[in-house]
């Protein structure tokens, strides 16, 4: 089966080095096809030129997210959701070409900051309905799982809304894609509550806890890390700008 990678992408200083970080990843990864979706009104020559040179299967997208539903740079980050419409862009697509991908097919939703293990790819390749697995550092926790009792996922470990439906990560489950196309209603919400995206996704593929394919061995193993980048400072262009009229050139992409 071909791993079909759902990749909300939006620009900022630290985004080249994100992306291409996770493609290095990726190029090591067999029969995967990438859909990135920026978060523009464009797409961007940047990330346009940076999947080229992947030489990676790939699709490239773009929707933006209206300024009402997009974070002022001081809210905390968990105010409101992310990716929300470019995971609804990319789910479209897959809708919409579902004979020329291969059928048989996995998706799962990869940000472009985490840090993937190869080895979380081949546990979630043979994905019947949906996999799930721990994700480390995540939660204000070392990591969050699924609990498994005798081979079934019977709840979760994690100490924030432990009542959702599924509480669990983006990075934390795939499913497979006749799923994706057997439920076509099925996707993200800008007006759901916070925390519930991924059960609102799951949910609408009518998944119970009884379908959930515990993976990495039993959900006891960590391949797969909710990373964030540290927003580097800039602080001295304008420093080098005040003292000498002049800063880094623009013309050096970063
Ligand atoms: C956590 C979860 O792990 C995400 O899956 C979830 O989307 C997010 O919270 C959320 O609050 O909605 P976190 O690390 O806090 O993730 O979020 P980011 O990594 O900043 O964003 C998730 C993805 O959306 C990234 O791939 C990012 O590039 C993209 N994004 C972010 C956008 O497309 N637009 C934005 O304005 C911000
Ligand atoms: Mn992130």
């Amino acid at each position: 089966p071909v791993i079909y990678l759902i990749t909300p992408t939006h620009s900022r200083a630290e985004q080249k080095a994100d992306i291409t970080r996770m493609s290095h990843t990726l190029k090591l990864v067999p029969n995967i096809h990438w859909i990135v979706i920026e978060d523009s009104e464009q797409k961007s020559d940047m990330v346009s030129r940076l999947l080229e040179q992947t030489g990676l299967n790939y699709t490239h997208l773009n929707v933006l997210t209206p300024q009402k539903f997009k974070m002022a740079s001081k809210d905390p980050n968990w105010l409101k959701p992310r990716g929300v419409l470019q995971r609804n862009a990319g789910l479209e697509w897959l809708r919409n070409h579902k004979n020329s991908p291969a059928k048989k097919g996995v998706l799962y939703f990869a940000d472009d900051d985490n840090t993937y293990s190869l080895q979380i790819f081949e546990e979630m390749r043979f994905t019947q309905k949906a996999s799930v697995w721990p994700v480390g550092l995540v939660g204000y926790l070392r990591y969050e799982r699924p609990i498994v009792e005798k081979g079934q996922v019977v709840g979760w470990f994690t100490a924030w809304k432990p009542d959702r439906p599924f509480a669990i990560d983006m990075a934390g489950f795939a499913v497979n894609l006749q799923l994706v196309l057997k439920y076509p209603k099925a996707g993200f919400s800008n007006e759901v509550r916070r925390g519930y995206q991924e059960s609102t996704f799951l949910s609408g593929l009518q998944l119970t806890l009884s379908d959930l394919e515990p993976k990495a061995n039993m959900c006891s193993e960590v391949l797969v890390w909710h990373t964030r980048t540290e927003k580097s400072s800039m602080e001295n262009e304008a420093k080098l700008m005040k003292k000498f009229g002049k800063a880094s050139n623009p013309n050096i992409e970063v």
